[in-house]
């Protein structure tokens, strides 16, 4: 008898409570679990939330806009947007390899997000979009407790927040079926999983401005693609990468020699594990016409036909 609804009811009762007439601050990541929050803890505590949203240049096309748009537009959320592509870029710059570059994609995010939380005054709670499933994996249980996680920001270290974590005790399909809940966009709340280190880990090797040019138009067309097809929802997760490898080509009667694109599409149920999706010929066709039509230097497009193991669902 446990349902949606009285969840709601008793969560924004647990932070009206808690918060009295203090300031909560969150990060959002542009993923599901933070927007809720969001959404939650504005229908709690209106103006008493501040947001923000850091944009480090390695979000999908259109996503940070969609983020914007419906929280702030269609919800009210108070947020503060930091455009950091270019301080991201340049910590990237001459850096290849992908542990390094997860990890200064990592770092600088907890400093864009310092750097702003600096700024606002007599904040007292942080928030969180913590998951049972982290709760877990963090081998910890108390409320307080301050973890690292992969896609968690990190706090500020001077900074002393009580934490509120209102999804703790609920698992992705609740936290999905809490959004629906919240009147929340389908596009938001169905959103594929999207590593924190974003398109940063889908251009192999030196992450350069033209190659996530290349990998961010390609990977909006496979979306609008997929999508038209109806492959959504059985498809886990799917994504173009740019492997940075260059081959000779054919266009008119001239000789190109540009840039690979590799398509992503995998099924799983918690990502583990997967296999390559099954992606009707006609459509993945459809994709790679498109694509070597409409982005400038690619002229190959190929499709990773491996399961994991022995390959990973990312190619970094
Ligand atoms: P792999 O590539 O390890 O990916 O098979 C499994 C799942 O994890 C995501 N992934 C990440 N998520 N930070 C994240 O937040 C990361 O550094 C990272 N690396 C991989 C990947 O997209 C897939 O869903």
């Amino acid at each position: 008898n446990w349902s949606m609804n009285d969840f709601i009811d008793q969560q924004i009762e647990n932070i009206r409570q808690t918060v009295g007439n203090r300031k909560v601050l969150l990060g959002l990541s542009g993923g599901v679990d933070s927007s809720v929050v969001g959404v939650l803890l504005h229908k709690a505590i209106g103006k008493q939330l501040t947001s923000i949203f850091v944009d480090h240049g390695l979000l999908r096309k259109g996503e940070a806009e969609q983020v914007m748009a419906s929280l702030e537009g269609k919800f009210g959320l108070n947020i503060i947007k930091v455009n950091a592509q270019e301080r991201f870029l340049k910590k990237l710059q001459g850096v290849s390899d992908p542990e390094q570059k997860r990890k200064i994609i990592g770092n600088e995010f907890i400093q864009v997000f310092n750097d702003e939380a600096q700024k606002l005054d007599g904040i007292d709670f942080l928030a969180q979009g913590t998951l049972y499933t982290d709760v877990i994996e963090s081998g910890t249980n108390t409320a307080q407790t301050i973890k690292s996680h992969h896609n968690v920001g990190g706090l500020p270290e001077d900074m002393h927040f009580q934490l509120i974590e209102p999804l703790r005790t609920l698992f992705k399909d609740e936290v999905r079926e809490l959004g629906e809940k919240l009147d929340m966009p389908h596009d938001l709340v169905w959103r594929q999983p999207f590593p924190g280190p974003g398109l940063g880990i889908r251009v192999i090797g030196e992450v350069t401005p033209e190659k996530l040019k290349m990998v961010r138009d390609s990977d909006y067309i496979l979306r609008e693609e997929i999508k038209k097809a109806g492959l959504e929802k059985s498809i886990w997760q799917y994504f173009t990468v740019l492997p940075g490898m260059r081959s000779v080509g054919v266009m008119g009667d001239g000789r190109t020699y540009d840039y690979t694109v590799g398509i992503r599409a995998v099924t799983s149920i918690d990502g583990m594990t997967a296999d390559f999706a099954q992606i009707p010929w006609d459509v993945l066709a459809k994709i790679s016409t498109r694509i070597t039509n409409e982005v400038d230097h690619v002229n190959r497009v190929v499709y990773d036909i491996t399961s994991k193991p022995p390959a990973t669902i990312e190619w970094e």
